[in-house]
């Protein structure tokens, strides 16, 4: 595996690749990767002839009180795994190689509708800075595809609608969620949970499995089962961000015959912001 941090060294690599008819995939990640970055990886692999894999904790992501110092950087074993999964360049950029003029002078996309709803209410301006980010890491590597966490689900939706947007010539590949035998969602941020909370967190899933098991009973009050989901997390101990059922493509509230449906949810438990989703076909 190669390590780039420069975007010139890493733009040979890859013309040589495409000007030779080769796939190239592309996994953009913020590092501290577990198993569900790696499915991403293996998806890749199975799909390209070629997988770059970036590492880089995104400032513009990150709201002035959120964990941007403290975000888990861990950069030798994430290298060691990646080798394993014989990715084939590592792009590791600075901050100064993403935004020359500075963060704040950046320019940026916004991805109206999908962006201010659901997290983007709670994280003002989160959306903006991974869609900018995306769109020039999109630019720099210039894949054939690129690999997508359907763990984030909301971000999942805001790369689509922004890679059709602008017409960015690639493939946008989803993969499922992945858990740990628990039901717990694999993410960087489990690692802020004490013991306690460790054994709490999958609670989480467990909600959203309710929910998702009323909604195929045949319920349809959406603000029923968003109250009671709300009220067992809150009984449970998390302080829930949200627990909303969704229309799967839109994000919109459904209206009551949509068949595609997705259940999300947004909790914190300590330190931790868990977020987790399931999709339901109605
Ligand atoms: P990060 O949280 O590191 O996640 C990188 C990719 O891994 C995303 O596509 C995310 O959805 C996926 N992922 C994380 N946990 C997962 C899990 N348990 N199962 C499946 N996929 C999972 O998401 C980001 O970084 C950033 O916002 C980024 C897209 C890199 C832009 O900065």
């Amino acid at each position: 595996m190669k390590t780039f941090e420069t975007a010139v060294a890493l733009g040979a690599d890859i013309r040589r690749w495409k000007e030779a008819g080769e796939i190239v995939a592309f996994v953009p990640t913020m590092g501290n990767l577990h198993g569900g970055h790696l499915a991403l990886v293996d998806m890749a692999r199975a799909r390209a002839d070629h997988v770059v894999v970036s590492i880089f904790v995104n400032p513009l992501q990150f709201g002035p009180e959120e964990d941007y110092a403290a975000y888990p950087r861990t950069i030798d074993d994430d290298r060691a795994l990646l080798v394993d999964a014989r990715v084939d360049a590592l792009f590791l950029p600075t901050v100064a190689e993403i935004y020359p003029r500075g963060e704040d002078q950046a320019t940026f996309v916004e991805v109206p509708g999908v962006s201010d709803i659901l997290c983007g209410a709670f994280r003002p301006g989160h959306f903006r800075g991974v869609a900018t980010v995306v769109a020039k890491l999109f630019n720099l590597v210039q894949p054939d595809l690129s690999v997508f966490g359907a763990k984030d689900y909301q971000q999942l939706v805001v790369i689509r609608r922004m890679a059709e947007d602008l017409c960015f010539p690639l493939e946008i590949v989803a993969c499922p969620t992945g858990r740990e035998s628990d039901g717990l969602a694999m993410s960087s941020r489990n690692r802020y949970l004490t013991e306690a909370e460790r054994r709490l967190a999958p609670r989480l899933h467990a909600t959203l499995e309710e929910a998702v098991a009323r909604i195929t009973g045949g319920e349809r009050d959406w603000t029923a089962i968003q109250s009671a989901a709300l009220a067992r997390l809150r009984d449970l101990g998390f302080r829930p961000d949200y627990f909303e059922v969704r229309d799967a493509v839109s994000l919109a509230p459904p209206a009551e015959d949509a068949a595609e449906l997705v259940v999300l949810a947004a909790a914190w438990l300590g330190r931790a912001r868990l977020i987790d989703n399931l999709r339901v076909d109605a």
